[in-house]
């Protein structure tokens, strides 16, 4: 028995020594050291033994199990360690690379202009009001006191989609929807941002589409002079505190009396430069007292109530701030154009 013992030792060894694999490695474990094993086989067999033969044997079966089951765990443990530096170097990360720099966006420098418009009116108590960028004749002239012959209407001006439908070409139809809604209440003080459309040609100072922001104020008592004090306070704060403003009469069919208004140029403080045309004045936006028809047909007695109403191109507020030459940069979507106003 003893001889078995040894040489099923030999054989396991010998075996032990060609294994190549952890599969090998495991079907060798079983073969020697598993239940059905020849080592288990000796070992019950020793109840026929003798009891002096019984611990010799035992001690050599023990032995023999011993030295294979070092060899086992010797390569095992080789197996383990390879395993583990393989998981590690196919997991290993380079601290050492530079990172990837991510792509950082940016508001659009029109969007930017239109919040802070925004923000200055909504300190003033202005609340923003919308509508339509597809409006109906009605509202975008009609009720603005736009008599059907009026030169404004013209097809040539308008993106006309059917007879009373088009693309508005100003924002001031939300004026006439605003007053529709309010159902002669007071005060109404809104301001419209919006895209308005008209058939001009683009070039460096027009657009088609372009965008505006209108303002409207109805109530008791509202004059003149609370638009042009509304007006300075609004330069003043887009412009700096130095900016001056002038009123020129002009003509809107929706306001009577009608101005235009400049302000003093940003570029040379109204000395005179190539922006202002040597002038010092640029002028920024057209406004005037709500024309009582319009009042009237908006639901509002005009005897009762009057208001002012004024509506600016932002482009053009955009470019005289940020010197901006052509208002087709605002559309053209150069990255190098908008990258520049990451940080404004
Ligand atoms: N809607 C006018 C335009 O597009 C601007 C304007 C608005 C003028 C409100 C007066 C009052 O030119």
């Amino acid at each position: 028995m003893k001889e078995r013992l040894e040489a099923l030792k030999q054989e396991a060894l010998q075996e032990l020594s060609f294994v190549a694999s952890q599969q090998e490695l495991n079907d060798l474990r079983v073969k020697y050291l598993g239940k059905k094993g020849p080592l288990t086989e000796v070992l019950r067999g020793m109840g026929a033994l003798s009891a002096e033969e019984r611990p010799v044997i035992g001690q050599v079966a023990n032995d023999v199990r011993a030295a294979i089951e070092a060899v086992i765990e010797e390569k095992q443990a080789a197996y383990t360690k390879e395993e583990t530096e393989n998981r590690l170097r196919s997991e290993m990360i380079d601290v050492t690379l530079p990172g990837r720099p991510s792509q950082q966006g940016a508001i659009h420098p029109l969007s930017k202009v239109i919040q802070e418009i925004e923000d200055i009116f909504i300190g003033m108590g202005y609340t923003v009001a919308e509508g339509p960028e597809v409006e109906q004749d009605y509202y975008n002239f009609e009720a603005l006191n736009l008599p059907k012959d009026h030169p404004a209407r013209d097809m040539q001006d308008s993106f006309y989609i059917t007879e009373e439908i088009l693309m508005r070409t100003q924002t001031s139809p939300v004026q006439v929807r605003t007053m529709e809604k309010r159902k002669g209440e007071v005060p109404i003080k809104i301001i419209c941002p919006g895209k308005v459309y008209r058939r001009d040609d683009d070039d460096a100072t027009h657009s088609h589409m372009f965008q505006q922001i209108e303002g409207l104020v109805i109530d008791r008592n509202v004059r003149m002079s609370d638009l042009k004090g509304t007006l300075l306070q609004f330069v003043q704060e887009m412009y700096g505190p130095a900016t001056k403003i002038r009123m020129r009469p002009s003509f809107f069919p929706f306001t009577e009396p009608s101005v235009e208004v400049d302000v003093s140029c940003a570029m040379c403080g109204g000395e005179g430069c190539r922006t202002c045309k040597q002038t010092g004045w640029l002028e920024i936006l057209g406004a005037g007292m709500v024309h009582p028809r319009v009042l009237e047909m908006g639901g509002y007695d005009p005897k009762e109530y009057t208001g002012f109403a004024f509506g600016m191109g932002v482009e053009r507020i955009a470019m005289l701030k940020y010197g901006i030459e052509d208002i087709r940069h605002f559309y053209t979507n150069d990255l190098r154009f908008l990258k520049q106003f990451l940080h404004v």
